[in-house]
């Protein structure tokens, strides 16, 4: 599975939702989460997002490996986004910004 990772915090820029073939991206209110048990591996999503959010499980970053069970967990609640939307105004500014985790709202 692929798996949203801390960067996507605040940022949510919403560009993976649309290449998605199977419709796995969950919306939160300020980050997004993929469904491990309907992404297909297709790896279409990972260069879509501007913030290098998207990581193959296997390749996520020392440090943030609860973002696979967080992804798992959060897409069990969050309702499914197929549309992209505007980011929030100060996405740039938090784009890169480290320890992001704290701002996470569920
Ligand atoms: Fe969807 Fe493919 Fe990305 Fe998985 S790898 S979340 S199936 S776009
Ligand atoms: Fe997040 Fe990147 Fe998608 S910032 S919403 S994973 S395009």
């Amino acid at each position: 599975t692929f798996v949203v990772i801390e960067n996507c915090i605040k940022c949510k820029y919403t560009d993976c939702v649309e290449v998605c073939p199977v419709d796995c991206f969950h919306e939160g209110p300020n980050f997004l989460v993929i469904d491990p048990e309907e992404c297909i591996d297709c790896t279409l999503c990972e260069p879509e997002c501007p913030a290098e959010a998207i990581v193959p499980e296997d390749d996520i970053p020392e440090g943030q490996e609860d973002f696979l069970e967080l992804n798992a967990e959060l897409s069990r609640q969050w309702p499914v986004i197929t549309t992209r939307k505007e980011p929030p105004a100060d996405a740039e500014e938090w784009d890169g910004k480290p320890d992001k985790l704290k701002y996470l709202e569920r």
